[in-house]
């Protein structure tokens, strides 16, 4: 597949088939995120890939309980009905979640995984499968019992949880805003 036109068809996917995916593919993906770039090229990446359905079960829940305390203390959140709803998972029944982390507190780490995060993404999207970066995991995941959940020390911060899986139906396109550009010229 053609990069940009890898770039410009690649949506978040919600929706997913039961149908497992398969390690050494998910192992390519992790090759590809490994690729990009970082700063002082640190790579201070680590990725946690969980399978295991009950953990998956779990985070969502407790990553829904989470936001679902946090959203209390705004006034109107837009998500709190979807906290509140027992059906929601937060995981979108994803049959893979690969959480990129970093074990160094470097200076640009956050930044370091969203890039690799993208590669991953984008090479997901190239192999037929969905991917969707889950904000809503990410604070529940940095709490010690969600470090713990992942097996990580207490000194790893989870940066990116990206699920996985085949995608049931292809995502309709989203809108996007016309970029704001101040062009400097002599
Ligand atoms: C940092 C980040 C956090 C996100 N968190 C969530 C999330 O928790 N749940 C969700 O359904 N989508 C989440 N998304 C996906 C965005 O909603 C999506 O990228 C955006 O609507 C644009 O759609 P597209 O990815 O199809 O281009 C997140 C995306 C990013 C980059």
């Amino acid at each position: 597949m053609e990069l940009l036109h890898a770039i410009k068809e690649r949506r978040s996917v919600r929706e997913y088939s039961p149908e497992p995916v398969d390690d050494a593919l998910l192992r390519s993906l992790i090759d590809a995120a490994v690729q990009a770039p970082s700063a002082i090229n640190q790579q201070p990446w680590c990725f946690v890939v969980v399978k295991k359905p009950e953990l998956l079960a779990e985070i969502s829940e407790k990553a829904k309980a989470y936001m679902r305390k946090a959203s209390l203390t705004a006034p109107a959140h837009p998500f709190r009905d979807m906290f509140n709803d027992p059906k929601f998972d937060v995981l979108y029944h994803a049959p893979v979640l690969v959480v990129i982390g970093t074990e160094q507190p470097t200076d640009w780490a956050v930044e370091d995984c969203a890039l690799a995060a993208q590669n991953l993404m984008l090479a997901a999207h190239e192999a037929g499968l969905g991917t969707c970066w889950i904000g809503f995991a990410q604070h529940w995941l940095s709490t010690p019992e969600g470090k713990a959940a992942l097996g990580l020390s207490a000194s790893c911060f989870p940066v990116a949880p990206i699920i996985i899986g085949h995608p049931r139906r292809k995502p309709a396109s989203v809108p996007h805003k016309a970029p704001n550009i101040k062009w400097i010229e002599a």
